[in-house]
């Protein structure tokens, strides 16, 4: 078994057996270059080599569920690796050296990257600030976003690559919707809990219904029967209901899988898995709100403003409610407040 031994540049750690790279490290990912990029526990990321590793497989950070999922779906096609150009970008931004005009560089040779993190950095600006004026330059965009937050944003690129054929889904305005769920989180997130940063908590809502796109990719077939139980009047269900009844492999599972294949942040991971969770205490408290349950309770206040209240599932609304304490009518004002971010620049449209 070939070992490629590493050093971690920046805490000194030495890693030379498997054992040694499996231990407190994470977001294992390969990139589309076939190297294989992780973080150390200090949170440098390193690299290693292509084919230097057989020891190595995005099982090590999914669940029972999702690797049982995943054993069955690399028989039949696999998922895009990161592009390597955004790994590269990555270490570009996170060295501590590089000038926000080396950055600008590197992104405008990309132009996908380039629109999506223009894209962003405008959706945040006019859902923030509700305003028309936006940000035309990468550098202007870059230095909206900041250092840090670009970083992860970046991470949800990948996701936004993938295409799916499908009959009933809508990709565009699913990525519209998740632009919505995300501005909204940020804002219940700023209200209920301060301890999040604002670009984290829009990163995890924003990708938290990636697993839909997923199970596009893999099985189209099946997200357009689930998108049909979910929208007819007839039968109109929240969407795990609709899984469940037709049986097909869950949208937190497919997303699970995908983010341990890209190796997306664990906040990112939290709120794939647990986004459709009831609240887990009675009364709030701001110092322990999780992620999830921020993304989570913006998920349905998202529905209510699209007009969709066959997608709430009322159990769970009825949980954040008793969570942040809100009696009805401060629930209905909280919608309301929220319901101006619809206008916010969408992302798609230019
Ligand atoms: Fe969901
Ligand atoms: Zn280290």
């Amino acid at each position: 078994m070939a070992i490629a031994s590493k050093k971690c540049g920046n805490c000194n750690r030495s890693f030379t057996s498997d054992q040694d790279f499996l231990h407190g490290t994470s977001r294992w990912r390969v990139c589309s270059d076939s190297n294989l990029w992780f973080n150390c526990a200090c949170g440098s990321t390193l690299i290693l080599p292509k084919n230097k590793y057989d020891w190595y497989s995005p099982e090590i950070a999914m669940g029972p569920e999702a690797k049982a999922i995943f054993n069955q779906l690399s028989e039949t096609k696999n998922l895009p690796h990161i592009p390597a150009s955004i790994l590269k970008l990555q270490t570009l931004i996170q060295d501590p050296s590089s000038e926000f005009d080396d950055m600008a560089k590197a992104i405008k040779t990309e132009p996908f990257i380039a629109a999506q993190i223009l894209a962003m950095a405008n959706h945040l600006k006019s859902s923030r600030e509700q305003t028309n004026q936006s940000i035309k330059s990468i550098e202007h965009g870059i230095l909206y976003i900041g250092k840090k937050a670009l970083n992860d944003l970046v991470m949800a690129v990948p996701a936004q690559i993938l295409k799916v054929n499908t009959a009933h889904f809508d990709l565009e305005k699913f990525w519209i919707n998740c632009f919505l769920h995300a501005a909204i989180a940020e804002k219940i997130s700023a209200r209920y809990s301060a301890k999040f940063s604002p670009e984290e908590v829009y990163l995890a809502a924003f990708l938290s219904n990636l697993g839909k796109v997923v199970c596009g990719f893999y099985y189209p077939e099946m997200l357009d029967r689930i998108c049909q139980l979910v929208s007819s009047p007839k039968t109109m269900m929240p969407w795990p209901k609709a899984e469940k009844k037709l049986g097909t492999p869950s949208h937190v599972v497919m997303g699970e899988v995908a983010a341990a294949i890209w190796g997306l942040p664990e906040f990112v991971m939290d709120g794939i898995r647990f986004h459709h969770h009831p609240a887990h205490q009675p009364k709030s408290d701001p110092a322990t709100v999780k992620i999830y349950e921020v993304v989570g309770f913006s998920s349905l206040i998202k529905h209510w403003i699209l007009l969709e209240p066959g997608h709430i599932d009322k159990m769970i609304l009825k949980s954040y409610m008793n969570y942040f304490d809100l009696t009805e009518k401060a629930l209905e004002s909280l919608v309301s407040e929220m319901t101006v971010l619809k206008n916010a620049k969408s992302p798609l449209a230019s």
